[in-house]
């Protein structure tokens, strides 16, 4: 379905109610529970996590911001001329102006998000500041397989542009075969620019993902509220309690969903006992070295063109490039 959003028209392949039922079924019956953290980015959940960028704890975004403002026309110019730009889940689009700023000629702006109401702000606001812009926003989970839509001038090479350090969220094993994927959609002389959070001490990291004001607790928990809505589920809200740690051998934060009593949670026609202690996984946040993540990509059929990271090397900016 195409849906005109304020002069920019938008393809809309949001993944339907039943693929989030379809997943949190098969999420709660595995062992441990998992529900998949894409689901977090309802209205709601989009709101929480722009506030989770703004928190003192949370350097991820802040840090990013700030590489990409520094060296934006740096990255541009790896890129090159006469570029189409697809952004994955480039949400609200502060970090992709830095980038858009700088490109010469560029062939057109392929927005890809899961969350609809973000895109659409983002898309249409891009439009009113760049009117020539051929912007194509795309409502998809950008984790499944998906075809594009075609600018009406032919770029002379593909970019995809993936901020944020959501590749974060996938397993390694999972990332490369992301990242494959990403190479083929890129085609020839394509490129990569890669957002990555990287290893830091788990004081910093567990502050980060444990904040003062309690936002990223309310993170969490909108899940169980989102399901209560969408999935017709009974998670009794009081009953639950975020935590996130630094699982420090697999490098990675898991954020953790306790249940705080004895209880049974009903989902569809479905029983999901939980003791007292019990946890649902609802996400995983990869911590990469530099070095370990150049090693990852290279294995998925790029090559490492540059990178760049803050003078505290917390976050790192990579340029990526096919043959
Ligand atoms: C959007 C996946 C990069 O892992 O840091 C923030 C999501 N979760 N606080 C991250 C998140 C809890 C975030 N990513």
């Amino acid at each position: 379905m195409n849906g005109a959003a304020g002069g920019v028209s938008l393809l809309d392949l949001e993944p339907a109610t039943s693929d989030f039922l379809k997943e949190a079924i098969a999420g709660l019956s595995s062992s441990p529970p998992t529900l998949p953290s894409k689901f977090f980015y309802d209205e709601r959940g989009s709101d929480l996590f722009q506030e989770i960028c703004e928190l003192p704890e949370y350097y991820v975004t802040r840090t990013e911001t700030a590489i990409l403002r520094q060296h934006g026309a740096e990255i541009a110019d790896s890129i090159g001329e006469n570029a189409e730009l697809v952004g994955f889940g480039t949400g609200a689009g502060v970090k992709t102006r830095r980038l858009l700023d700088h490109l010469q000629n560029l062939i057109a702006y392929v927005p890809v998000d899961i969350s609809k109401q973000r895109l659409t702000e983002s898309a249409e606001a891009l439009s009113r500041e760049m009117p020539a812009l051929e912007i194509l926003p795309v409502c998809a989970d950008y984790l499944q397989p998906l075809e594009l839509p075609t600018p009406s001038r032919k770029p002379a090479h593909i970019a995809v542009y993936f901020p944020g350090s959501t590749i974060g969220n996938m397993h390694p094993e999972v990332a490369r075969h992301f990242l494959q994927r990403v190479a083929r959609l890129c085609g020839h002389s394509g490129g990569l620019i890669i957002g990555v959070d990287l290893q830091k001490s788990s004081d910093v990291l567990e502050a980060a993902y444990n904040d003062s004001a309690d936002v990223t607790a309310a993170f969490n928990l909108n899940m169980l509220v989102r399901a209560n809505r969408e999935l017709d589920a009974d998670f009794d809200l009081s009953a639950w309690r975020h935590r996130a740690i630094y699982n420090q051998e697999a490098a990675r934060i898991e954020m953790h969903l306790i249940s705080e009593r004895d209880q049974t949670v009903h989902l569809a026609d479905r029983e999901f006992p939980f003791a007292a202690g019990e946890k649902i996984i609802t996400e995983f946040s990869y911590k990469h070295t530099v070095d370990g993540f150049a090693a990852l990509a290279a294995s998925a059929g790029f090559q490492l063109a540059r990178v760049w990271t803050d003078p505290e090397k917390l976050f790192a900016v990579f340029h990526f490039t096919t043959l």
